[in-house]
């Protein structure tokens, strides 16, 4: 018997590799990736060496990760409860994707994971594996153990010689975070009072807009088909983009979030996130949509947002509705080519520009000077009129409003 552990070198996951040997006396296969969260992966390798394992994957997602999950998330211009850029969620069904191809690879016929029982993560990672593999175990310690606190993690550290520095950096940060390429995010410690204002020190990719540079920064930002491919002129894969839209969002503030949020097990939770590219996206892609799109295709698409982002916040990426929404979407974005002009100035993204071969925006219809007749103003009578009707008819009915 085997299992496929999401391994992050830290020191919780390497217990979790332990305690799982010892308890199903089991061989542990790890699986680390780097999806861009800043920190080096190859050092998962020794850790997981000195726990005694065997079979040790470390992949670089971080194009796959982008390509075939942010970007398809973003052409729908995804947020959850109207905030939430999703950083976290759109990894999930990834990571999930990789357990379960290296658990057919290496002959597991399980996966583990130290999501705990009380959060969004075991449900996104487990409707994942059960989805591309209909049989496999789950082992989720967090679900099962009773090392519920820190003292007792220690405990079974020194009693199985695991060194407490895997702790990442040496010191445990006082928040629950996540990050990658899409984001960084924050919970727990200080957070858990929603009254509580982050302390500045919290935040790790951007400045502070107060800190930000007095001199405002354009960018342009070239799209195809939904999805930016170059930046000032020069092309960039989908992972380049990102990373460089963070950095240069991060330096002037852009991208912070505070928000309290529902989980899909019912309870509501307060996360801090950043997501300074993530933002910028965001923005710029309304905006060529703005110019792009027909008006009841860009309506519809606003109306089924929040239930596709609802699916991926809840873990149903590998799902037929999903899939199925995906397809109406990437078939909205043929036309979404051209180019944006960002300012970014003290954490504000603000559009200055937007142009495209594809545009369906006119000026001779639209302009305020004489339109030599490309528009004639007396069809609008009519128009009002028979969409009056039903309002007349009410009110002559004494139905008035008032
Ligand atoms: N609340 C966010 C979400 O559900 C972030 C979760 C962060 N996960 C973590 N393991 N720290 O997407
Ligand atoms: C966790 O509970 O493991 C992290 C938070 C979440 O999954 O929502």
């Amino acid at each position: 018997k085997k299992v496929v552990l999401a391994y992050s070198g830290g020191l919780d996951t390497s217990v979790i590799a332990k305690w799982i040997t010892e308890t199903y006396g089991c061989e542990v296969v790890t699986f680390t990736a780097d999806l861009g969260q800043g920190e080096e992966v190859e050092p998962a390798r020794a850790k997981a060496q000195a726990l005694g394992i065997k079979e040790i994957y470390i992949d670089d997602l971080r194009e796959e990760f982008v390509r075939d999950f942010v970007f398809p998330m973003f052409r729908a211009n995804t947020i959850y409860e109207g905030e939430y850029l999703l950083g976290t969620s759109i990894a999930r069904p990834l990571i999930a994707k990789r357990l379960i191809e290296i658990a057919n690879e290496t002959g597991a016929d399980a996966i583990a994971h130290g999501a705990t029982g009380k959060g969004n993560d075991q449900v996104r990672f487990e409707l994942g594996a059960y989805a591309l593999k209909p049989g496999v175990k789950v082992i989720a310690p967090w679900r099962e153990w009773n090392l519920n606190s820190r003292e007792k993690l220690m405990e079974y550290c020194e009693e199985h010689n695991i060194p407490v520095d895997f702790n990442k950096k040496g010191k445990k940060s006082p928040y629950s975070m996540d990050a990658n390429l899409l984001h960084i995010s924050y919970e727990g410690g200080i957070l858990e009072d929603p009254w509580a204002e982050a302390e500045e020190d919290m935040w790790r990719w951007s400045v502070s807009p107060e800190a930000a540079p007095d001199k405002a920064e354009y960018l342009e930002l070239t799209y195809s088909k939904g999805d930016i491919v170059a930046i000032d002129g020069k092309d960039m894969t989908p992972a380049e983009v990102l990373t460089y839209l963070n950095k240069v969002g991060g330096a002037h503030g852009v991208g912070r979030l505070d928000i309290v949020e529902n989980r899909y097990v019912g309870m509501k939770s307060r996360g801090c996130y950043e997501t300074p590219g993530g933002t910028i996206m965001l923005r710029a892609h309304r905006a060529i949509e703005s110019i792009t799109l027909d008006r009841e295709v860009a309506h519809l698409k606003d109306d089924l947002m929040p239930k596709y982002a609802e699916m991926i916040y809840n873990g149903y990426w590998w799902s037929p509705e999903r899939i199925m929404m995906q397809k109406m979407i990437d078939a909205s974005q043929e036309t979404v080519n051209g180019k944006v002009r960002v300012k970014l100035y003290k954490g504000n993204v603000i559009i200055a520009g937007r142009q495209s071969e594809d545009s369906l925006f006119d000026a001779s219809i639209a302009t305020f000077e004489d339109d030599a007749g490309a528009y004639d103003q007396k069809d609008a009578e009519g128009f009002i009129k028979l969409n009056a009707l039903r309002l007349r008819i009410a009110a002559k009915k004494g139905r008035s409003p008032l």
